[in-house]
């Protein structure tokens, strides 16, 4: 029965795990295979080529798990990949995260707004039509370069070290900020502590009800009472992510 089998959902690291809390609040009874990308990580920086094969590798170990969906928990690689994945693989659903940049636009569009995402999201064809269609022209786009990294490795000095260098010019001056990387919901107070009180906006609990119409759609939810089973995938066996991936889910 294709309800059974798993929901894949990737990252090039850790990031992803803010994709998959806010899935599993609304898809309580689901299996979840979680794939991060350490050999690859950071994507931020890569190319268009090089990303879609990182992608289409995860893809194929998804299909040999027999995974009845893909969330891309991803904003870069859905940035890059998400178009090319789907004309490949066109019997998959595939669900892909973005930035929120269209909440902003929905729910407070006056307000100053600050873009954080990787270098390659900010630079990607996909946003940049979404930025244009939505522009409340102001609005500032700072491409994070390195920052996922430093959260990935969970360092926190380097952290605040970084967000101090690079958002404080910020200060007082931007009223929402979009979580344009899927690692950025991971150190949101620490952001308030550079920016003061802004308003966040992440893509993940839009993409967790996107993720449960589409399975609704074909047939595939789970009705099943069954407890969550998460399983944790490191292209490098990284036990130390798997452990802090855990810790995060819990919390
Ligand atoms: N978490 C990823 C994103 O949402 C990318 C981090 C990276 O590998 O650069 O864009």
């Amino acid at each position: 029965m294709k309800q059974n089998e798993a929901i894949g959902i990737f990252d090039s690291g850790i990031g992803g795990v803010t994709v998959l809390k806010e899935i599993i609040n609304i898809l309580p009874n689901e299996k979840y295979i979680y794939y991060s990308d350490s050999k690859n990580n950071p994507y931020g920086d890569k190319s268009d080529q090089q990303i879609n094969i990182f992608c289409e590798n995860i893809v194929e170990f998804f299909i040999t798990k027999k995974c009845k969906a893909i969330v891309i928990a991803c904003n870069t690689a859905s940035a890059k990949s998400v178009q090319y994945l789907r004309e490949k693989y066109k019997n998959i659903p595939f669900v892909a995260i973005e930035p929120a940049y269209k909440m902003v636009y929905d729910y407070t569009y006056d307000e100053p707004t600050l873009v954080m995402a990787t270098k390659g999201t900010i630079e990607s064809e996909k946003f940049n039509l979404l930025y244009h269609k939505y522009d409340n022209h102001k609005t500032i786009l700072l491409p994070c370069v390195g920052l996922a990294d430093i959260i990935e490795e969970n360092n926190e000095e380097k952290i605040k070290i970084y967000l101090k260098e690079h958002l404080e010019i910020y200060k007082g001056k931007v009223k929402n900020v979009v979580l344009g990387c899927t690692h950025y919901p991971l150190i949101k107070q620490e952001i308030k502590q550079v920016l003061g009180d802004v308003q966040f906006f992440d893509g993940a609990p839009y993409l967790a009800k996107h993720l449960r119409e589409l399975l609704k759609e074909k047939g595939l939810i789970n009705n099943q009472t069954i407890e969550n089973t998460i399983q944790f995938i490191d292209s490098l066996n990284d036990e130390q992510k798997k452990k802090r991936f855990f810790e995060i889910i819990k919390e």
